[in-house]
């Protein structure tokens, strides 16, 4: 099949491989050097129609699928996957996504949603005076910086004036969710949605710290691992059950049918799975991992794109640990046009572009997080001491990463 992926990250070169690793023709747009490797790259998504024509678009990153990309594609009778813009609104407005998460019952933290700061304060008032803590949420897309988990009033009532007063987040910080604050165990989950069916991929375990021990600043993502011991079949199951099942089902009686993978954000309390947020595309670095560990992706990709029942991957690597090597100063800034030199892999590991571009024939950096390493093994301690082998081949001024994916 001639498949083309669109956007330029690292999910998107790790899905490129694994489709070229299963015989399919892949093409980019705008793709990366990476992505160049396996297939032609174009600038832009119409230029890709028309010199490739592909027979499936798998569109990688929030933001076309929020502008209703998938929609467009789909009218024009290209078999797309990924949804259209009104389901991506699960993303896009996390509002939004907390009253359909109640409508359809599906188990979340307490909320309330706001445009007023003085009502807001009262809200976060009451919640503190029983005991409770709160997290903040900037309803629209913020860059993953739009959550402030908050201990204590005066923190939450700053947090609050940020959004609703000072306007830091710009629009996205107009409407505000506070909710409870919970406390658990996090993962997340990969769920492939057809029209006729839910198919949940290996869960891989992120982290979003930029330091050793989860310490120093969020970022997009450091790394992650699969599979994640501690979260059990039975919890995925459950967690299909009253998170993945119930949203899918609501938004078709809504009338907005879900297709393409729907990514679940789950904390553990006591015991039960609770929904955090939904997004609406592949997690970045987890599809890193995933992607090394499944085969038969692009059938599953296939079928969910022409609502078909989706046929079962076959696990074929027992363990995945992924290391991003990140640019100096990230995730404040970055570094750009620094010279990248890969030596020999071992055994086992595949290098994923994210951040990297040719210049003059040279491999340079080009954003914050720029390549990850990832390797398949036996079990994750070996798969572990692969990718951090691996890292030892990556040079370039200023790299760095975390040391303890997959302690
Ligand atoms: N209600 C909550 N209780 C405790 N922690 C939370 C809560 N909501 C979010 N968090 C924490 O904040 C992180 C980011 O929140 P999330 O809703 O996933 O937004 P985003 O990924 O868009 O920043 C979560 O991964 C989790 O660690
Ligand atoms: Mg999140």
């Amino acid at each position: 099949m001639r498949i083309l992926i669109v956007g330029g990250g690292g999910r998107e070169h790790a899905l490129a491989w694994r489709l070229t690793q299963e015989g399919h023709e892949i093409a980019g747009a705008p793709g990366n050097p990476g992505v160049g490797q396996l297939g032609p790259l174009f600038e832009n998504v119409s230029d890709a129609l028309r010199g490739f024509e592909p027979e499936l678009v798998v569109i990688g990153p929030e933001d076309p699928l929020i502008g209703g990309m998938a929609d467009e594609l789909r009218q024009r009778g290209i078999p797309t996957f990924g949804p259209g813009g009104m389901g991506a609104r699960l993303e896009a407005s996390k509002a939004w996504s907390k009253k359909m998460m109640e409508e359809a019952g599906v188990p979340t933290a307490a909320a309330t949603i706001h445009t007023d700061y003085q009502e807001a304060c009262e809200e976060v008032a009451k919640r503190f005076a029983s005991g409770r803590h709160v997290a903040i949420k900037a309803s629209g897309a913020a860059l993953g910086k739009g959550v402030i988990l908050c201990g204590d009033e005066l923190h939450a009532r700053h947090a609050l004036s940020r959004m609703l007063l000072d306007e830091e987040f710009g629009d996205a910080g107009r409407l505000v969710v506070v909710e409870d604050f919970l406390e658990g165990r996090e993962f997340s989950i990969l769920t492939v949605v057809s029209e006729q069916g839910l198919l949940s991929l290996p869960v891989a375990q992120d982290y979003k710290r930029v330091g050793d021990g989860d310490t120093g600043e969020n970022t997009g993502g450091m790394g992650t691992y699969s599979p994640v011991p501690w979260v059990t079949a039975e919890m995925v199951e459950e967690t299909e059950a009253r998170i993945v099942r119930p949203i899918v089902d609501h938004l078709r009686a809504k009338g907005v049918p879900y297709s393409g993978v729907l990514f679940s954000g789950v904390m553990v309390v006591d015991g039960s799975p609770y929904c955090l947020e939904y997004n609406v595309r592949f997690g970045d670095p987890e599809t890193q991992s995933v992607m090394r560990r499944v085969e038969g992706v692009g059938d599953l990709l296939w079928a969910a794109a022409q609502g078909e029942a989706l046929p079962p991957v076959r696990v074929t690597e027992p363990a995945a640990v992924t290391v991003v090597a990140a640019s100096a100063g990230y995730p404040a800034t970055s570094q750009k046009g620094v010279p990248i030199t890969l030596g020999e892999m071992p055994e086992g590991v595949v290098v994923f572009h994210a951040g990297t571009a040719m210049q003059d024939g040279q491999l340079v950096t080009n954003g914050g997080r720029v390549l990850a390493v990832s390797a398949v093994a036996d079990d994750l301690e070996q798969a572990r001491a692969r990718a951090y082998a691996g890292m030892d081949q990556v040079a370039f001024a200023g790299k760095h990463f975390r040391s303890d994916i997959g302690h």
